[in-house]
C-alpha cells in the first residue's frame, strides 16, 4: 500500500517538474509573430509604380517584424471582429494556407492566432521550386488550396477560384515587399508531386503558386 502510494506521489512529483519543460517544447514548436505595423510604408500609387519581380536575392534573414508585417498584409485577418481577411476569397472559404519554408524549418501561417506552427525542422527551400535562386531566397512561401474547405462543387471550379484566390495573396505580398525594399518573385515553376511529398500534403490540399521573398542581391 505504501509503496503504491509512493509510486503515486513520485509520478505526481515528476509532472510538476517536467510540466515547464513538455510547455516550453511545445512553444518552440511555433513563433509568435509580431503585431502588423499599419502605419508604416510607401504610398500604393508610389508602390504599384515600382512593383516588379526578383530573382537574385541575399542570404539575409527577413527580420521577425517584417515576416509578420509580410505575412499579415498577405493574407491577415484585418477584421477580427468578423474574422475576414486581406484578401478575399470565394464565398469566404479562405481555402489557401500560406506555409512558410525557412533554412531553419517549414513553417505554417496560423492567421487567427498570428503565429507560425512548425510543420517540418528541416530546410525544404531547394523544393519548393525548379530554378536555383529558391535555395538562396531566405523565405519561399508554398500557397495550398485546401479543396476539402471549399464544399460540394466540381473539382474545376475549386481549381479556378483557389488559383484566383492565391493571385490576391501573392499581390499582396508583392506590394507589401515593393514597399518595404524586398525582391519578391511568384513562381508557377514547381515540382508540385515533389514538393507536396516533401511537405507532407493530403490528396487534397493542392499546391497552387509559390513565391520567392528576400532582400536583393546587387
Ligand atoms: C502565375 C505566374 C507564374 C509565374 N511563374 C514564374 C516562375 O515559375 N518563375 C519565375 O521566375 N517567374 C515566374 N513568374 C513571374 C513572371 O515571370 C513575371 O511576373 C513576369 O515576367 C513580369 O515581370 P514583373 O513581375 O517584373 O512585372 C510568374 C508569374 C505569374 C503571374
Amino acid at each position: 500500500m505504501k509503496a503504491k502510494l509512493f509510486a503515486a506521489t513520485s509520478f505526481v512529483l515528476a509532472l510538476v517538474l517536467i510540466w515547464p519543460a513538455l510547455s516550453s517544447a511545445q512553444e518552440t514548436n511555433s513563433i509568435r509573430l509580431l503585431e502588423p505595423q499599419t502605419d508604416a510604408g510607401s504610398p500604393l500609387m508610389q508602390v504599384l509604380k515600382d512593383r516588379h519581380s526578383t530573382r537574385t536575392f541575399s542570404s539575409e534573414k527577413l527580420p521577425l517584424q517584417v515576416l509578420s508585417n509580410m505575412l499579415w498584409a498577405a493574407f491577415g485577418i484585418n477584421r477580427p471582429d468578423i474574422g475576414k481577411r486581406t484578401a478575399p476569397s470565394a464565398k469566404n472559404r479562405q481555402e489557401i494556407d500560406i506555409y512558410v519554408a525557412t533554412a531553419d524549418g517549414l513553417y505554417l501561417y496560423n492567421a487567427k492566432a498570428h503565429k507560425l506552427d512548425l510543420v517540418l525542422a528541416k530546410d525544404i527551400r531547394a523544393v519548393t521550386g525548379t530554378q536555383g535562386y529558391v535555395a538562396e531566397a531566405p523565405v519561399n512561401l508554398i500557397y495550398v488550396a485546401d479543396f476539402a474547405r471549399m464544399g460540394e462543387r466540381p473539382e474545376s471550379e475549386k481549381v479556378f477560384y483557389s488559383a484566383a484566390g492565391t493571385g490576391f495573396i501573392s499581390e499582396n505580398a508583392y506590394l507589401y515587399c515593393t514597399s518595404e525594399g524586398l525582391g519578391t518573385v511568384v513562381r508557377g515553376a514547381v515540382d508540385r508531386p515533389a514538393l507536396a511529398k516533401a511537405m507532407g500534403l493530403r490528396p487534397d490540399q493542392r499546391i497552387t503558386l509559390a513565391q520567392s521573398v528576400g532582400y536583393p542581391k546587387n
